[in-house]
């Protein structure tokens, strides 16, 4: 038993200091009405055909929207997004009437002003453990003149300078 909490606090610690990016994925349930999440579990997969994915906690309260939905847009956030980052992994506020955002022609929910949008059919869903992987087929993407998000152990950031000196 230790020795599980050993290897399950070793691996969040690994984790968590694995830098990635944030996105916010957002669909749309049988009546239109939209919904989505800040994840940072997103990831390119295939460039024939172009793949990405991302992996849904059980415990979400819309994992049920997500996995009979047909389609999802990954919006990869900006630098200066982390409101809009902790709008969308906060309980009990309505995200979508405290951000800009309209519907695309896939129907699909897309915020504004967010580094680059990336529209997917389902391509596949993979149940892994507590979570499910959501692989998607890329269908349309916008990209804004901005820089991305970083997000390392809980903190948000913007890309240093010196990686371009
Ligand atoms: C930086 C960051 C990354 C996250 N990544 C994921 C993720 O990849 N998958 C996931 O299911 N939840 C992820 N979460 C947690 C969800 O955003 C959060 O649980 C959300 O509120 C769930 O929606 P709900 O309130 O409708 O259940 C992340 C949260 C943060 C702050």
């Amino acid at each position: 038993m230790n020795e599980i909490v050993d290897q399950t606090s070793k691996f969040k610690e690994v984790m968590g200091n694995y830098p990635t990016g944030v996105t916010i994925v957002t669909t749309a349930d049988d009546e239109g009405s939209p919904v989505g999440l800040t994840v940072n579990s997103f990831a390119s997969v295939s460039l024939d055909p172009l793949l990405i994915l991302w992996s849904i906690d059980h415990r979400v309260s819309t994992i049920d929207i997500f996995r009979s939905s047909d389609k999802f847009a990954v919006h990869v956030l900006a630098g200066d997004q982390t409101e809009l980052c902790n709008l969308f992994a906060s309980k009990g506020i309505d995200r979508f009437n405290n951000c800009d955002w309209k519907l695309s022609e896939h129907n699909l929910p897309i915020i504004s002003d967010v580094f680059a949008v990336l529209q997917c059919k389902t391509f596949k869903q993979v149940e892994a453990g507590d979570h499910t992987i959501l692989i998607g087929k890329v269908i349309d993407i916008t990209k804004e003149n901005k820089d991305p998000m970083l997000y390392h152990r809980r903190n948000f950031g913007v890309i240093p300078s010196k990686f371009y000196a």
